[in-house]
């Protein structure tokens, strides 16, 4: 483990469980400081328990895809560290499954708001704080849904392919500040967000992949360390898909 993180701040929304709190301490472990969000204080509490690094972590309570929390996290977050150097958009909704005609319009706007809007909110608050002038690193977190279909989680799809979008389209911006923008895309993770996919029935969900099982918060962890460290500096714009090889047995499937 480098420390390569050393005097870095992280905003991570969605940091008090899953793959984002474990984010969290593969930064902390970099030696860098956090700042978690989520909508759950106890639930943020047992988080920052769970990290054990008083002075390093703190977190603040509220909606991803509101302004106002927006603006009162980086505020926060720079009283607390003096910057914010690395963005995590961690948060993900998805509250339909099945046919995307079938995607009633209110939570189609509620999707795209929470999981494309919200984290261009979340960057340009960072950017006009701190990014713009000193650089920095973002992490989106996409999905290998992006790049699939499928009977149940399409639309949802939809909303992670446009954040792959996004991400190359910031980083093409954002470039000349030192601004990189690179996300993540997992397969099926062990977390609740996930837990239908998986819990009760893990013998099944493991079979799908062709390393043999389902993912575990720390497989993605490790990747957006990378990509918010200086470690991955003249790489931006990329998503890196981490899925047990799963988009592979699509691929030969399809060409059977
Ligand atoms: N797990 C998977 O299989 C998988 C696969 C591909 C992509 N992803 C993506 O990875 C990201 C993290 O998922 P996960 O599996 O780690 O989920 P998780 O374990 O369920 O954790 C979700 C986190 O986000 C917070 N959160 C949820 N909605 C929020 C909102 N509207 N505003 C603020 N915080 C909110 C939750 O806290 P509160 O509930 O207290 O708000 C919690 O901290 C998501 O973007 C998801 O789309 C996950």
């Amino acid at each position: 483990m480098t420390a390569s993180m050393i005097n870095r701040t992280a905003i991570v929304t969605g940091g008090s469980r899953g793959i984002c709190l474990a984010a969290a301490k593969a930064m902390l472990d970099r030696g860098s400081n956090v700042c978690l969000t989520g909508r759950h204080e106890d639930q943020l509490a047992e988080a920052l328990d769970h990290l054990a690094a008083p002075g390093r972590a703190i977190s603040v309570c509220g909606h991803a895809a509101e302004p106002e929390h927006q603006e009162a996290t980086v505020a926060r977050t720079m009283e607390t560290f003096g910057s914010v150097d690395v963005l995590v958009n961690g948060v993900g909704i998805n509250p339909f499954y099945g046919s995307t005609s079938d995607l009633p319009q209110d939570v189609a706007l509620k999707m795209y708001r929470t999981n494309v809007l919200a984290p261009l909110a979340w960057f340009t608050v960072c950017e006009k704080v701190w990014m713009g002038e000193h650089g920095g690193s973002v992490v989106n977190l996409s999905s290998a849904g992006a790049f699939r279909g499928g009977p149940l989680l399409g639309s949802y799809g939809v909303t992670k392919a446009a954040l792959v979008r996004l991400t190359e389209q910031l980083a093409l911006e954002k470039a000349p500040l030192g601004i990189r923008v690179n996300a993540v895309a997992p397969g099926t993770v062990r977390t609740r967000f996930a837990a239908q996919f998986w819990e009760g029935n893990e013998e099944a969900a493991a079979a799908a992949y062709p390393l043999g099982r389902a993912g575990e918060p720390e497989d993605v962890a490790e990747a957006i360390a990378f990509f918010a460290s200086d470690d991955s500096s003249w790489i931006t714009g990329q998503t890196l898909v981490i899925d047990g090889g799963l988009l592979l047995t699509t691929l030969v499937d399809s060409l059977a």
